[in-house]
Formats: C-alpha cells, structure tokens, sequence
C-alpha cells in the first residue's frame, strides 16, 4: 500500500507517543493519548509542555521522584479555534486519524472565513501563499486571535526590525506598532497600508499643512514618500537623501548651469534656509518674506539709513534670491535694469549725467540707500 506522507508521519507520530506516554505522568499520558485516537483537545497548561519535553529528554526512562515544585502564577489559559473547540477535527483533517487537511490553507480557512484576498491589489506574501500557520496555530493560543507571537514580534520573526535602518527613528514606529499602520493580510494600497499614505500620515501630521495658504504640490498630493523613509533612517528628519539632493530631484535647475553668481546658501544645499519644505502662509514657501529673510544672514543696510531707494524693500525686484546671469545675483545687466524703472529720456535730462554715458549706475549711485537724496557713492558727489 502507498502511503502518504503525512499519513507515514502519523504513524510514526502514534508509534513515538506510545513510546513517550510509557513514561510520562498520568496527566501527560493521557493528554498524549486522547489527542490522539480520541480527537479530543485535551486541556493544555505550561507544566504540561514541560512534563512532556522533560520524559522526551530522558529517552522514556522512569521520572525521578518529582521535586516540590514552587507555587507559580497560573498560566494564562489557551483560547480554542472554535471547530477544534467542538471537535471539529474532519472540517479541516481528513480523518481524526489522518493528519492530511482536507484541502490547503487559504481554501481550507475560507471554507468559514470571509475571504479576505481576492480582488486585493496588495497582498502579503505569506498569506498570499496559504502560510497562514506561519503566524496563526490552526488549534489554540494563548495570545489573541491564535496567534503565534504579538506585536512586533510577529512581524520580526520574517522581517528586519525597520528602525535598525539609520539612528534617526520614527516614534511613530518606535512606539507604537506595525499593525498601526499595516494589515496583515491585504489592502488595496502599495506596501500593504491600512489606508492611502496620505492618510495614514494625515493621521497624526495634518498640523503641516492646515490652515497654510501655500502648500508645496507633492505635499498636497500627499507624496510624504517622496522625501520621506517612514520608518527610520541616517538623514535627520527621516529623510531619503540630503536636503540638497532631495530638492535637486525636482528642482534641478537650483543651482542651474552657467551661472555667473550663485546665492552661497543655495550654493550649500541650504534652502531650508529660505524654505520650508511643506507648506507656509507666505508666497513662494518662504519662511518670511523679504527683506525680513534677507536680515537672517545680511546687516540691516536700511535700517540706520538717511534715504532709501523708493523700491529698496523689495529686494527680489533686482536680485533673484538663488543666481543669476549676472554678478550680485542680479536679474538684468545693471543698466537695463535701473532702465526697466527709468526713462532714458528723463536720465538725459539730469544735470549731474552729463558724460555719464557708458558708465555703469552703480559708479555713482548706490542701488539701496544714501546720505543724499540721489543715492550718490561719495566720489561721485558734485564737488
Ligand atoms: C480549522 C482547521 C483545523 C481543525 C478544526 C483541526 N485542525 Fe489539526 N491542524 C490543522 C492544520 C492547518 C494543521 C497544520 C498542518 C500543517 O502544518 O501541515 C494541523 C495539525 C494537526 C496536528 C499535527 C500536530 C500539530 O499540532 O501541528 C494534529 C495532531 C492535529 N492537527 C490534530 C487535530 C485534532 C485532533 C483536531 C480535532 C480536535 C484538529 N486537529 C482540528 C487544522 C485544523
Ligand atoms: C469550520 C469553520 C472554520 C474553519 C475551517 C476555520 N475557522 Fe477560523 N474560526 C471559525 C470560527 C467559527 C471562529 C470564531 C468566529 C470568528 O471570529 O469569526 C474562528 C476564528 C478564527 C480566528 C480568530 C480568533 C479570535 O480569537 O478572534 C482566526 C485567527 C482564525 N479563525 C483563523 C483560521 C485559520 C488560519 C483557518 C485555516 C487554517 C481557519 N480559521 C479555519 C471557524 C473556522
Ligand atoms: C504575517 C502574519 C499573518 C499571516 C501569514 C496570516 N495572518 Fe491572520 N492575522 C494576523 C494578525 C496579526 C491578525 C490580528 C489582526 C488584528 O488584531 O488587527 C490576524 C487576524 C486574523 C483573523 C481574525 C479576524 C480579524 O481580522 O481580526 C483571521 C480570521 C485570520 N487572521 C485568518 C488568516 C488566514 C485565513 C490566513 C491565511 C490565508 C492568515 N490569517 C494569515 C497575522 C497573520
Ligand atoms: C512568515 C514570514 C513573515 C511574517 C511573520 C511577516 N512577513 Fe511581511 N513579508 C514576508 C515576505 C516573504 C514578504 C515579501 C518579500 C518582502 O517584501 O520582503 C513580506 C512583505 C511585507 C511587506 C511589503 C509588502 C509590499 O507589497 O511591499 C510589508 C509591509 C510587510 N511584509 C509587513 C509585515 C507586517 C506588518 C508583519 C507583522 C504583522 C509581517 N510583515 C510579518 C514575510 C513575512
Ligand atoms: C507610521 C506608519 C508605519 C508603521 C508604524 C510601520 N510602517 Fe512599515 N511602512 C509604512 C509605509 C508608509 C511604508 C511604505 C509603503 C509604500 O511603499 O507605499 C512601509 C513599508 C514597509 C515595508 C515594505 C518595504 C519597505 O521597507 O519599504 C515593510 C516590510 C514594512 N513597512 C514593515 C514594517 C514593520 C515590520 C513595522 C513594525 C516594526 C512597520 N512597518 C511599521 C508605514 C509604517
Ligand atoms: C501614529 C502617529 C503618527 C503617524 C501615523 C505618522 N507619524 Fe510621523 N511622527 C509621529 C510623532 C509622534 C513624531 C515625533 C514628533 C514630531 O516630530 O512631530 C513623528 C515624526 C515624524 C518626522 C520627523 C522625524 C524627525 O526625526 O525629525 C517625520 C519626517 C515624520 N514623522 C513623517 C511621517 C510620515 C511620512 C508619515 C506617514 C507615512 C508619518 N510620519 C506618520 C507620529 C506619527
Ligand atoms: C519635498 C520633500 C518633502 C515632502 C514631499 C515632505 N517632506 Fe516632510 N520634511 C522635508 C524636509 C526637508 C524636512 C526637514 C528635515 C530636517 O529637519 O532637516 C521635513 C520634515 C518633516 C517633519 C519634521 C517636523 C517638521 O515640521 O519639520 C515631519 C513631521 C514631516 N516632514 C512630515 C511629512 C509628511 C507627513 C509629509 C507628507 C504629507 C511630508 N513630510 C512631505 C521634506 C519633505
Ligand atoms: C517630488 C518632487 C519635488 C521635490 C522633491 C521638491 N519639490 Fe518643490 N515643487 C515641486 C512641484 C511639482 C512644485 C510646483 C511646480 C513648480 O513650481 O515647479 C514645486 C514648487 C516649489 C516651490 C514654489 C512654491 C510656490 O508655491 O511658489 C518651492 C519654493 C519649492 N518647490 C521648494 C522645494 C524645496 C526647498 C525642496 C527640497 C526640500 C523641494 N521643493 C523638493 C516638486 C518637488
Ligand atoms: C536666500 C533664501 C533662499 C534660499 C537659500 C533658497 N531659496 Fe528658493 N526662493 C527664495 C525666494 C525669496 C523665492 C521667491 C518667493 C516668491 O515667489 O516671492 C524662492 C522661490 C523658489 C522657488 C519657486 C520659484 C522658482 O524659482 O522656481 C523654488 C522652486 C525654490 N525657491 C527652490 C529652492 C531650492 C531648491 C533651494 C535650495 C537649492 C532654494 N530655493 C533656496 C529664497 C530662497
Ligand atoms: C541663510 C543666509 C542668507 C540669507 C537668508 C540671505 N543671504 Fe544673501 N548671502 C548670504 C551669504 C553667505 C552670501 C555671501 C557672502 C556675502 O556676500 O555676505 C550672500 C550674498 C548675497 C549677495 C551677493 C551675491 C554675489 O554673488 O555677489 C546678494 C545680492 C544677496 N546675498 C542678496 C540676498 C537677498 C536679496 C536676500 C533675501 C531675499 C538674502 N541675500 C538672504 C547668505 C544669505
Ligand atoms: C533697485 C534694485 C535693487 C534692489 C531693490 C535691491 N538691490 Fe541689492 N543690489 C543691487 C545692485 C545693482 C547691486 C550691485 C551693487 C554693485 O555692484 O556695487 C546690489 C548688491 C547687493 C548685495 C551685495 C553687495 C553689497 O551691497 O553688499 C547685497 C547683499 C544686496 N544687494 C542685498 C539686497 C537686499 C537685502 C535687498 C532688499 C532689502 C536689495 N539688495 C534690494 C540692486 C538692488
Ligand atoms: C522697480 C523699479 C526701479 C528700479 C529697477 C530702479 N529704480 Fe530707481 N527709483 C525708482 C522709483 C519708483 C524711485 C522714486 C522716484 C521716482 O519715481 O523716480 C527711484 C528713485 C531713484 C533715485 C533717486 C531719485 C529720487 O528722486 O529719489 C536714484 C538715484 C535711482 N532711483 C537710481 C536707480 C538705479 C541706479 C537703479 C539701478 C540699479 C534703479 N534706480 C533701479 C524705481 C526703480
Ligand atoms: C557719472 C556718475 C553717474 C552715473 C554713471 C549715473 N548717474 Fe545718475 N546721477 C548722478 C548725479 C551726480 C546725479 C544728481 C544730479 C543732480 O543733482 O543734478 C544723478 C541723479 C540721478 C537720478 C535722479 C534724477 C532726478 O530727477 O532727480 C536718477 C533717477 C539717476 N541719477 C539714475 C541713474 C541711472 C539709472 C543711471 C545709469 C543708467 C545713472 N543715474 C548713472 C550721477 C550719475
């Protein structure tokens, strides 16, 4: 006869626990013979197990006189799979003496259960292929919903722990749990979330962008992942790269090529500097606007100032805040732009221009502030 073999391993299963229950306690024996040739869970404690690996140790030998044992907590008491409670035994095995399953895990869970991976986009692969022991025992637990480990715990069994990834660590991972944020089984969303990214981060990060008039677009489109590791990593602020690689992604024309100047802060990758990187209620996504930004890094010039250029304040109307084409980060060849805001025309009428012509402004005027009305450098005061 052609045996099967998880009928074969039965057999040998019977022959070793005859063997074993020759030497066992009556508890142990009987729990070893009612499981089975009775198909009937015995109750299962601690002390149990331990009878039971102790007699398998001493190769069946007669048990030493029992030492007295110290009086310990009672052992939390396993809940049963409801169809193993009720003996049940053949909705799952072909017999109560042939171990063989009736059909395998999923199909055989989802002859009772609802089916929780058809038509799911993400699915765990374990589940995905029938391992369902791998993480629940198909009889009883101790822990809820027969599960072999909790927390954590389970999902290292297979996994890296994801905080060892960098000494920068989510306390969202670090405190609470996987299961937080993950199912188990299977979702509709990429990598297994419970919901969207953009929700599970809303949960707890809406603060970042309620109530800011401007939101940076991939942080309103909820692409926390495009900058972000979610659990743990070697960049401050949990960051996928540096600062400046993670905004030269998108933005790779700050710095651009063939500058003259180049802002040194932009030039250092700092732009958190300037910016923040997911939403303000300033334009632009500035922390502040100009000229109070520029008094971050710049002495105040207007502040002890006789006169002011009229324009003076507002600073991005000459310079671009990150580089230029031209020296000092300005927009437009000097001439051209004092042109953009004064005629040709009434700069030839002016006294003080004659043999100005093909003089840069800047020779004479100071582009911000003065101690005379006309912003005149010193040398090019009228003797
Ligand atoms: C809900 C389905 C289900 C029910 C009901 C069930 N079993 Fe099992 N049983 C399993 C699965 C699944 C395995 C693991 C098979 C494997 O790992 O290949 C298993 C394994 C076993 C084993 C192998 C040893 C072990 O514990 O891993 C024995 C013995 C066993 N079952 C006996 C029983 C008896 C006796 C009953 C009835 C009291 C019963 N089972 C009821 C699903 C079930
Ligand atoms: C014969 C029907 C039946 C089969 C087959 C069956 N279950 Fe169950 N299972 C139940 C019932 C009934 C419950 C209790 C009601 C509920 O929670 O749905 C239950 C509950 C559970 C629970 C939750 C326990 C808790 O504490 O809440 C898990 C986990 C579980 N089953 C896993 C499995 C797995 C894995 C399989 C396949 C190996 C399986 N079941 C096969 C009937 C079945
Ligand atoms: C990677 C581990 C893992 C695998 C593999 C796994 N489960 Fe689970 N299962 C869990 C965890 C964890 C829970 C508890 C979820 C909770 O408490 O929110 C659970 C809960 C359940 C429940 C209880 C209902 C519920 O949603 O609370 C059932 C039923 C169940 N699993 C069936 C199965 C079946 C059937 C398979 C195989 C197709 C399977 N599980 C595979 C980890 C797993
Ligand atoms: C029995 C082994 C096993 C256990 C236990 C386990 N996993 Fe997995 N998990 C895998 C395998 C295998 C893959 C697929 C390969 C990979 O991506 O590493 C996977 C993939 C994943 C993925 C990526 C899915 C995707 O589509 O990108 C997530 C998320 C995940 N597991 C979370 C968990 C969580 C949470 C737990 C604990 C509840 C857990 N795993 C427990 C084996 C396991
Ligand atoms: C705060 C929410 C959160 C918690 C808590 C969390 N994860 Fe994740 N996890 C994510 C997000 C978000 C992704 C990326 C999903 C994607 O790619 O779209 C992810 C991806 C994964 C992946 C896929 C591979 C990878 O590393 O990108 C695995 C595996 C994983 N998580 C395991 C775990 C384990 C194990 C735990 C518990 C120790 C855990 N996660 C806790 C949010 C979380
Ligand atoms: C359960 C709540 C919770 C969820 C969900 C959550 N976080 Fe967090 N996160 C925290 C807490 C708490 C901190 C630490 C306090 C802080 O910096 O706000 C934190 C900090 C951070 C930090 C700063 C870390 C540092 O070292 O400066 C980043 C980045 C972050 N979370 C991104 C995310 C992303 C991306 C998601 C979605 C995948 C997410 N968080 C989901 C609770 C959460
Ligand atoms: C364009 C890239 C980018 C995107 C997209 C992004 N972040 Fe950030 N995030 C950063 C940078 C850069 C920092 C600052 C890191 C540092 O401190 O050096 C940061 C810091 C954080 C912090 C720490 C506290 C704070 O306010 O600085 C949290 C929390 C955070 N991000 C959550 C999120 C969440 C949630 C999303 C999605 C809604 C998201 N981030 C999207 C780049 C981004
Ligand atoms: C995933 C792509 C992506 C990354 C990474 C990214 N950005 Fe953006 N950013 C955009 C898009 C898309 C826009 C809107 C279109 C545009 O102005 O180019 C934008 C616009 C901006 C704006 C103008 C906002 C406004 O409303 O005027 C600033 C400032 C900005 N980003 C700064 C940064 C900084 C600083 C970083 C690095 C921390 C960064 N970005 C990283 C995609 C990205
Ligand atoms: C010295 C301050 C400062 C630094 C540093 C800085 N920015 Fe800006 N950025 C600004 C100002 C000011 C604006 C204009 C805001 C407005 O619209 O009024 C701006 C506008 C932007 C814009 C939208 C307009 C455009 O030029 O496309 C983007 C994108 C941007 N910055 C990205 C960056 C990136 C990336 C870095 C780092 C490499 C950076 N910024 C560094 C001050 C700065
Ligand atoms: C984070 C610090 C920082 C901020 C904020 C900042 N700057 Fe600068 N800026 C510098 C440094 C450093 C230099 C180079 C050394 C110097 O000339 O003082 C510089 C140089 C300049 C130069 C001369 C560039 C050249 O190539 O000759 C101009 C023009 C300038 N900044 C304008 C501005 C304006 C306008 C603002 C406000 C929108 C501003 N800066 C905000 C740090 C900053
Ligand atoms: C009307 C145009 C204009 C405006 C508005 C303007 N600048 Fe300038 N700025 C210039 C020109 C032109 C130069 C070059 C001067 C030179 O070459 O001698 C310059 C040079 C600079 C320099 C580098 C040389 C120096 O003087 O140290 C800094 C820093 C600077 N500007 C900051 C600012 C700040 C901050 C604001 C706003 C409060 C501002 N500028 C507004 C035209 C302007
Ligand atoms: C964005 C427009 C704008 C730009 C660019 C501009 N100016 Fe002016 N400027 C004005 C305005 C407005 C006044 C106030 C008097 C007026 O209406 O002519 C003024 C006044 C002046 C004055 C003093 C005259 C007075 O009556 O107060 C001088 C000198 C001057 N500008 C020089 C320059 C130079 C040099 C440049 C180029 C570096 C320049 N301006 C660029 C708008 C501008
Ligand atoms: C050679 C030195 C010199 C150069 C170069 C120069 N200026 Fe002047 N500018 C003066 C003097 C001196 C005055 C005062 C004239 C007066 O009091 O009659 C003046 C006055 C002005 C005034 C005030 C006129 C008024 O009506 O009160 C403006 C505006 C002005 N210059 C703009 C410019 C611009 C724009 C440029 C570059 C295209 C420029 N200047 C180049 C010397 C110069």
């Amino acid at each position: 006869m052609k045996l099967d073999r998880p009928y074969q391993w039965f057999l040998v299963a019977v022959a070793a626990a005859v063997v074993l229950t020759s030497g066992c306690s009556q508890v142990t024996k009987r729990k070893w013979l009612v499981f089975f040739f009775d198909g009937v869970p015995a109750e299962v404690s601690a002390t149990n197990r331990v009878a039971t690996a102790n007699a398998a140790g001493k190769g069946g030998a007669a048990p030493a006189a029992p030492a007295p044992q110290p009086v310990r907590p009672k052992p939390p008491e396993p809940k049963l799979h409801p169809p193993y409670a009720a003996n049940q035994c053949t909705r799952c095995h072909e017999s109560t003496f042939a171990m063989q399953l009736v059909k395998p895990a999923p199909g055989l869970c989802f002859d009772c259960h609802k089916d929780f991976l058809t038509g799911r986009k993400a699915q765990h692969q374990p589940v995905a292929s029938g391992e369902c022991m791998s993480c629940h025992d198909p009889h009883q637990s101790t822990n809820p919903k027969l599960l072999l480990k909790t927390g954590t715990a389970l999902c290292l069994t297979c996994h890296d722990n994801p905080l060892e990834a960098g000494k920068f660590t989510h306390q969202a991972v670090e405190a609470g749990e996987c299961l937080d944020c993950h199912s188990p089984h299977a979702t509709n969303f990429k990598g297994l979330l419970i919901k969207s990214v953009k929700d599970t981060c809303a949960d707890c990060h809406a603060d970042l962008t309620a109530k800011k008039k401007v939101v940076h677009q991939p942080v309103g489109d909820g692409d926390c992942l495009e900058c972000h590791t979610p659990h743990a990593g070697k960049i401050k602020g949990l960051l996928k790269k540096p600062v400046k690689a993670t905004c030269a992604d998108c933005h790779d024309d700050i710095p651009g090529k063939g500058m003259k100047s180049v802002h040194q802060p932009v030039d250092d990758g700092d732009c958190l500097a300037c910016h923040n990187p997911h939403a303000t209620n300033t334009k632009g996504l500035v922390k502040k606007t100009a000229p109070a930004l520029c008094w971050d890094c710049h002495d105040n010039f207007l502040e002890k100032a006789k006169f002011k250029h009229d324009v003076v304040e507002d600073c991005t109307s000459c310079h671009n805040p990150h580089q230029a084409k031209e020296a000092a980060l300005l927009l437009k060849n000097v001439v051209k732009l004092c042109g953009d805001c004064h005629d040709d025309k009434d700069l030839q009428a002016v006294k003080g221009h004659a043999g100005a012509a093909g003089k840069s402004c800047t020779v004479c005027h100071d582009p911000h502030v003065g101690t005379d009305k006309n912003l005149l450098k010193p040398a090019a005061r009228p003797k």
